[in-house]
């Protein structure tokens, strides 16, 4: 296929993934509107159709609690394909929604959007949600200053070995039958286990069990740990914050003194044994053994680390496409199943926005070129095998389709 052809086909799978206002992430195995997928949609929309990507992030932000959350599911209509539904998470939201968040990654793309096509006054009108948003995330996610995680579902990077020490100490023994949708959809091979999803559903009975009230999940919840990847990004996202607010003649100092207050916590997710900043259990101090692409996010909150970046680049160089979600040299890697070792072109976006602001150009069209590669072999899929290219996960991938038009498939790539 030429990159002519590959292009039309993103904008196909944007339009077909297009539920009316908001956008599926893929048919089948996700029905809703999810997050940080909308937020990357959007990105996509943006390089054809402008009004379309501003409408997504409206629709996103529509379904905002009153708390400022924006949940990382909007289960806008009923679709019995997907589990966990509605009433399995029942916090009584209109539109029904999920319990969590998802990484805040919309005031990055907002920004890159209105510097790409501009809409002043759809920023403006989003401007304070995005504030009450970073709000909640300093309020009920950052304990110590650095931002947690209360579900490995609220990372987006769900099965992470970064997630392993607190998962061992949720009890998923107590959750009852329930029936799994994600593996009639796609290879069970490459989706979470078993005992993940038992704890997984232990997590959302625990929320809900307590009506998603933040003070008793975050004292008291079965999960809490330090994710380095939603640091960086947050920290990100105030600053792009901060200059959105600068555009539209609003007062910078709040995102940016948020920013500054995680900036100054980081020192307590150095893991000096792997010279990397790493996931961290809240609630016991452990560390997650082994460096994953969390740490590669620094660069997108201006972190430089010369210890933890060459580290990093050992790791990039132990497979031939993209940053792998986790080191290749650990024992916990698995190149298939999902974040326990795939390349996802969407993190590979995310740090390439890192790469750029840092001027590491060389670096950036690499990852571009071997994001490109992988698309242009396997398709618009959710994540792929970084040692041999092999397309895994749901196919006609919306965030994927986006990242190519916005990012991958830049002339130069
Ligand atoms: C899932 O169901 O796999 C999702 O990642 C949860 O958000």
């Amino acid at each position: 296929m030429t990159m002519t052809d590959l292009d039309a086909t993103a904008r196909e799978i944007l339009r077909g993934n297009d539920r009316g206002g908001y956008t599926i992430p893929t048919a089948g195995l996700y029905p809703f509107q999810w997050n940080w997928d909308s937020a990357f949609a959007a990105w996509g929309f943006s390089t054809f159709d402008p009004d379309r990507a501003w409408t997504e992030l409206e629709t996103l932000f529509s379904a905002q609690w009153d708390t400022g959350m924006v949940p990382h599911i909007v289960f806008h209509k009923e679709d019995d394909g997907y589990f966990p539904g509605p009433s399995v998470w029942g916090p009584g939201t209109t539109p029904a929604s999920s319990g969590i968040s998802q990484p805040p990654v919309a005031a990055i793309l907002a920004r890159k959007i209105h510097d790409s096509v501009g809409g002043t006054e759809r920023l403006r009108a989003l401007y304070p949600r995005m504030l009450a948003w970073h709000r909640w995330w300093r309020d009920w996610r950052c304990p110590e200053g650095v931002a947690c995680v209360t579900h490995p579902w609220e990372s987006g990077r769900d099965n992470c070995p970064d997630w392993d020490p607190g998962m061992a100490n949720v009890d998923g023994s107590q959750v009852g039958t329930y029936t799994r949708r994600d593996t009639g959809h796609v290879d069970a091979s490459m989706r979470p286990g078993k005992e993940d999803y038992d704890r997984y559903i232990a997590m959302v009975q625990f929320g809900r069990a307590c009506g998603w009230d933040q003070k008793t999940i975050l004292e008291d919840g079965p999960f809490l740990m330090a994710d380095p990847a939603i640091t960086f990004i947050l920290i990100r996202a105030n600053r792009d914050l901060a200059a959105i607010a600068e555009t539209l003649g609003e007062d910078p100092t709040e995102p940016l003194a948020m920013a500054a207050e995680i900036e100054a916590a980081l020192p307590s997710i150095w893991n000096d044994e792997l010279q990397a900043y790493c996931a961290r259990d809240a609630r016991t101090g452990e560390f997650a053994s082994a460096i994953s692409s969390g740490a590669a996010l620094g660069l997108l909150a201006g972190v430089e680390n010369a210890a933890m970046e060459e580290k990093l680049a050992a790791m990039w160089d132990r497979v031939r496409y993209g940053i792998p979600s986790n080191d290749p040299a650990a024992d916990s890697f698995d190149p298939r199943r999902y974040w326990r070792g795939p390349t996802w072109p969407v993190v590979n976006a995310l740090i390439a926005i890192g790469l750029t602001s840092a001027g590491r150009s060389a670096e950036e069209r690499r990852l571009r070129k071997e994001t490109a590669e992988l698309i242009r072999s396997g398709g618009f899929f959710e994540y792929f095998d970084p040692l041999d290219a092999t397309p895994c996960g749901g196919d006609r991938f919306t965030w994927t389709a986006a990242i190519w038009l916005a990012w991958a498939n830049r002339e130069d790539a």
